[in-house]
């Protein structure tokens, strides 16, 4: 277990480059089981979730590699192995997503139930429902879930949560099928038009992703021999935006796409952070103080749950009190508890959290619970007196964030592993 510590007190300014997006690359690392050839696909940040899921393709009888510094390279013919192996499954949840294109591939598929995690109890029942919509068998034995189908038929699905996960598993899965799929309350996400783009590239005809009604018309293959570039990652964005913001910084990030970050940067201005857009860079400025901001996360194109926690720590040294209610998720303020030992004050209502902004929060051993956490105790400890301690940041920070040590420190930021890894 590696650990890292953050020191307080550096105003963050400069410029870095957003990586790729962790959560279009993974689905679309899955879908490339769709795929007949040698798929190319760049931007792809390097983080612990795409090897597990290059492990997943592996262990399902695929070549897949990572090639430095962005690029995975996967060769698909013929066919995969039904069963997903339950090590990497239970791993991380989004290896669930290959139970589509097996299922679309092979017309059987035998994946682990992912089961719940730190931020909430998260079922599969929409992505199940919705692979029985489209004529699957579905059952469960042994904790797996196992789905047949001889020939899956086009359907009309309305989705009773625009679920993510759901909205992917059932538009890859649609790609192979007969006839017309129509997914209606689909999840907007950015990340669900990029594995629209990516699959229409290799001829899936997929129309409207991106939007709340998602039409698909089954193909009968699709050529994997396609170079695609995956989207830059717009939590990451998200994140950097709001550590410029909590050190009382002037920074600026390349390569973001203004419409993805837009619900973060209306709520950035309204804190009184000066935000600036320009083509693809964003900057990042704070004069005064921050202002005490409500938020409320919503799906896309809503306050993203992902940038929540992180958004927790700016309001917490805000003037004034703010209330930040989470509605995606039901168990995602673990990082309060952290927060709160150093010195936030911060008190829980059902799914909204009031906080009193205080004048300074003082560092200390912290735990993070999930990615976000993690991230959200970073941030307040770049703002906070003395220095923050953060275990395992392997497992909660570097799994979703392409070299965050290094990125936080060429701002000028001051975060190192204790082992005397200083990485830059
Ligand atoms: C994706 O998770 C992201 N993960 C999450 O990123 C993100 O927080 C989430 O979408 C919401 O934006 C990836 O893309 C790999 P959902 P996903 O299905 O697909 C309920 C991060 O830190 N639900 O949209 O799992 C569910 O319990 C993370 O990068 C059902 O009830 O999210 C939750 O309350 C973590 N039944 C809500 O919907 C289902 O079958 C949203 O989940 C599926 C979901």
């Amino acid at each position: 277990m590696r650990k890292a510590v953050v020191t307080g007190g550096k105003r963050l300014h400069g410029k870095v480059a957003i990586s790729g997006s962790k959560n279009a690359a993974l689905p679309i690392l899955a879908a490339t089981i769709l795929m007949h050839g040698e798929t190319t696909i760049t931007n792809v940040p390097n983080l612990l979730d795409i090897i597990t899921m290059i492990r997943v393709l592996r262990a399902l009888g695929l070549r897949a590699e990572y090639f430095e510094p962005d690029t995975v390279k996967v060769y698909s013919n013929g066919n995969v192995k039904h069963v997903a192996p339950y090590e990497l499954v239970t791993k991380m949840r989004a290896s669930f997503f290959v139970i589509g294109p097996i299922l679309a591939r092979m017309g059987l598929a035998k994946v682990p139930l992912p089961g719940g995690c730190n931020i909430g109890s998260r079922p599969v029942d929409l992505h199940i429902k919705g692979l029985e919509a489209l004529g699957a068998h579905v059952s469960m034995e042994h904790g797996f879930v196992i789905v047949k189908a001889n020939k899956l038929r086009g359907a009309k699905i309305y989705l009773d949560f625009p679920s993510v996960g759901a909205t992917e598993t059932i538009m890859m899965a649609a790609t192979l099928s007969e006839g017309e799929t129509i997914i209606e309350n689909a999840a907007q996400e950015p990340e669900i038009a990029d594995v629209a783009a990516f699959l229409n590239r290799g001829g899936a005809k997929i129309e409207g992703a991106g939007k709340e009604t998602i039409r698909i018309s089954g193909v009968g293959r699709l050529n994997g021999n396609i170079e695609y570039r995956v989207m830059p990652d717009r939590i990451e964005a998200c994140t950097l935006m709001i550590a410029g913001a909590i050190t009382k910084g002037d920074i600026a990030l390349e390569g973001i796409v203004e419409a993805h970050i837009e619900p973060v940067i209306r709520k950035l201005q309204d804190a009184g952070v000066e935000v600036i857009v320009s083509g693809s860079q964003v900057k990042v400025k704070v004069k005064d103080g921050i202002k005490a901001t409500d938020v409320k996360t919503m799906p896309y194109p809503g306050f993203p749950t992902d940038a929540q926690p992180q958004f927790t720590s700016l309001v917490s040294l805000a003037d004034g009190t703010s209330v930040v209610t989470e509605t995606v998720f039901e168990n995602r303020f673990m990082h309060v508890h952290e927060l709160k030992r150093m010195g936030a004050d911060i008190h829980i209502e059902g799914q909204s959290a009031i906080i009193k902004g205080v004048k300074k929060l003082s560092g200390c051993p912290v735990r993070a619970s999930d990615l976000r956490a993690g991230a959200a105790l970073v941030l307040a400890g770049l703002a906070a007196d003395g220095e923050t301690l953060i275990d395992d940041v392997e497992r909660f920070i570097e799994r979703g964030y392409e070299n965050f040590i290094g990125k936080i420190n060429s701002l000028g930021g001051d975060f190192r592993e204790i082992n005397g890894n200083h990485n830059q």
